[in-house]
């Protein structure tokens, strides 16, 4: 496919990432899933696309990301990496790809950059993933951390809830982001924090921290691509920000079609290819499909229709 215009842009690498954070430039992260999307996403200007477990609520309909394979994920890797040209892609890791058995962690993640094509991958988690992260870094796989509210823990937590409220909680959730850092990660994904708190934990990193529903203080901010631009219409969450209306866009477009069909204005010859090009000569002589299928079948010596 044509890839996107981005002349003049710099590869958003890992060092890359530090440096922004150093000179206090805002990293925008968004998932992406498809090679067209990417594409677009990318030219908008993202310095990140993930290829977010999330895809097993926006392309496939699940209630929660648990059921979302490695394969899957790695699919759709493919066709984000193969359109952009820049951005830095991260290949989400999925439930029980990584959890509990670092050399299971090392193998799955290896796939996402052999096959995949990404440039990193990201995985849930904080003290818990500590031996992981670091086994995954040694071997040359860069790592995004997440912490606080983590989808793939939905049972745990008792729903898609904001973590870190209390004293103890927010403890916790900081020990988790140290956790993190400590074991070699190059980012950490904050999701679904209190603000201050989503603070304090982006002044102690020297890693930038990525926010979804942790505020403005994080040193980048990262939404579901299928949020923000609209193509969600059941889910409001208070953290998104809607900036362009695809859904409503593709109700109205998709009615106009169907209309357009129905009364017979869509296609006119303009959207055509014209008609056959045939020889004079198959005209003059009587044969071709020009002819009425009665005489054709009278000069194949078929008898008379019925
Ligand atoms: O899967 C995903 O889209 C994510 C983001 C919400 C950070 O993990």
């Amino acid at each position: 496919m044509t890839k996107t215009n981005t002349a003049g842009r710099r590869p958003v690498t890992v060092p890359r990432l530090r440096a922004m954070k150093n000179r206090g430039e805002k990293i925008t992260m968004v998932t992406a899933y498809d090679a067209t999307f990417a594409q677009m996403l990318e030219e908008g200007g993202a310095d990140m696309l993930l290829v977010g477990d999330s895809l097993g609520m926006v392309i496939q309909g699940l209630d929660t990301t648990l059921p979302v394979t490695v394969d899957e994920v790695i699919y759709h890797c493919r066709a984000v990496s193969r359109a952009s040209r820049t951005a830095h892609v991260v290949g989400d890791m999925p439930f029980m790809s990584f959890q509990g058995d670092p050399q299971r962690a090392l193998v799955n993640a290896g796939r996402f950059l052999k096959e995949g094509g990404a440039h990193s991958v990201k995985l849930e988690g904080g003290v818990a993933v500590k031996e992981t992260i670091r086994l995954l870094v040694s071997a040359g796989i860069p790592v995004v951390g997440h912490v606080g509210l983590t989808p793939q823990s939905v049972h745990a937590m008792g729903g898609f809830r904001v973590q870190g409220r209390s004293a103890d909680a927010a403890a916790r959730v900081l020990a988790d982001a140290i956790a993190v850092e400590e074991s070699g990660a190059f980012a950490l994904v904050l999701e679904g924090i209190p603000s201050d708190l989503a603070e304090e934990i982006s002044d102690r990193l020297l890693i930038p921290t990525i926010g979804i529903g942790a505020g403005p203080h994080c040193d980048g901010q990262v939404l579901v691509s299928y949020d923000l631009l609209g193509l969600t219409p059941n889910l409001r969450p208070r953290f998104v920000k809607r900036y362009a209306s695809f859904y409503d866009d593709g109700v109205r477009a998709t009615a106009n079609y169907v209309a357009e069909v129905r009364s017979g204005a869509f296609p006119k010859e303009e959207h055509a290819f014209g008609n056959v090009k045939r020889p004079p000569a198959a005209a003059s002589a009587g044969g071709g499909v020009t002819q009425p299928l009665r005489v054709v079948h009278a000069a194949l010596g078929y008898g008379p229709e019925a």
